[in-house]
């Protein structure tokens, strides 16, 4: 059975070194602030903070109080970073079986955790042996340390690859309205065909981040949906992509109370069809064919 994830996730890759750099109370907090609004699924990677994130959540999730059945727990492995804290030469992916059960293991310790509720590979290697990695998979799933098992930024090949020897249950991509190619390069289709859940990472795209003409197009659309609605920009990029029928899940990113108190809208209403046509269509700068 899959484990029971909250409708939006929420990502932690700014919550530590790399972006806000938050402390144990203040991250202990947050995850109180997720929890009472509906997000209870946390998504990591041992790269995160340059392999210091996960450590920092597992402090405050301790100093929280919270009980681990009430939150879902993800996280990825194989990227090896060049940083003070780890021997790397060269940036480069380890998918051998060792360095998948140590880098779980250690993902277990740090989030101060006996399992994962979802453990994924976190970018295709071109040196990965399918085989190799399903040994380590199966031991880590054999001895209760992963519930479930995933993929990320996987091609529908490379899927197959996995594929081949054990279910794979979810795929985590780059997916929003300004990245919206996996809805028309097959990546969707295949993983609906599949049984491969799609989670969407950077799920606002490059909105917020840039100021062109496409993003003016796609803003000048939000506002005049925001009252019908009853909504607001980020809950329409969200629901724009729930309302695929690949059932993905958004990962948000955001470490604003404001803005994690309102994920969870994204999910009360389903966006009417031709809405939705007209904000791809604002994406584009071009009508659909
Ligand atoms: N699997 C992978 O390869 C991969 C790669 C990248 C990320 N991820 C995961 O996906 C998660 C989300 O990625 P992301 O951070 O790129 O996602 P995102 O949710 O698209 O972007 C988050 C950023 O947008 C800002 N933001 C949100 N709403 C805003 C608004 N209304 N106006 C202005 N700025 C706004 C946030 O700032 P505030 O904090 O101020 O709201 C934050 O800096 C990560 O945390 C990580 O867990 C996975």
């Amino acid at each position: 059975m899959l484990p029971n994830f909250s409708p939006v996730i929420a990502g932690t890759m700014l919550w530590g070194e790399w972006g806000r750099k938050l402390d144990t109370y203040s991250i202990s907090d947050l995850i109180h602030h997720c929890l009472l609004h509906g997000i209870t699924t946390f998504d990591h990677a041992d790269i995160y903070g340059g392999y210091t994130t996960e450590a920092d959540f597992g402090a405050a999730f301790i100093q929280s109080g919270i009980k681990r059945a009430d939150i879902q727990l993800i996280t990825k492995c194989g990227i090896k970073l060049i940083t003070p804290n780890r021997d790397n030469r060269v940036a480069h992916y380890d998918y051998t079986k060792d360095h998948i059960i140590k880098s779980c293991e250690r993902s277990l310790a740090n989030l101060k955790t006996e399992y994962l509720d979802l453990f994924l590979l976190h970018r295709p290697s071109p040196l990965m042996d399918a085989a190799e990695i399903v040994e380590a998979i199966t031991l880590l799933k054999d001895q209760g340390k992963i519930l479930s098992f995933g993929l990320s930024n996987f091609t529908p090949s490379q899927s197959d690859l996995i594929r081949q020897h054990t279910p794979v249950s979810y795929n985590q991509i780059e997916f929003s309205l300004t990245h919206h190619m996996p809805m028309t390069d097959g990546s969707l289709d295949y993983m609906k065909l599949h049984g491969i859940r799609p989670m969407a990472w950077a799920p606002l795209g490059v909105v917020f981040k840039e100021s062109t003409p496409q993003t003016g197009r796609i803003k000048k659309v939000l506002q005049s949906f925001n009252k019908k609605y009853g909504s607001d920009d980020d809950t329409l990029l969200l629901n724009w992509i729930m309302r695929h029928p690949s059932k993905i899940i958004p990962v948000a990113g955001t470490a604003d109370k404001n803005r994690i108190s309102r994920l969870k809208l994204a999910d009360t209403f389903v966006m009417d069809q031709e809405d939705w046509f007209e904000l791809w269509e604002a994406s584009m700068g071009q009508k659909v064919p």
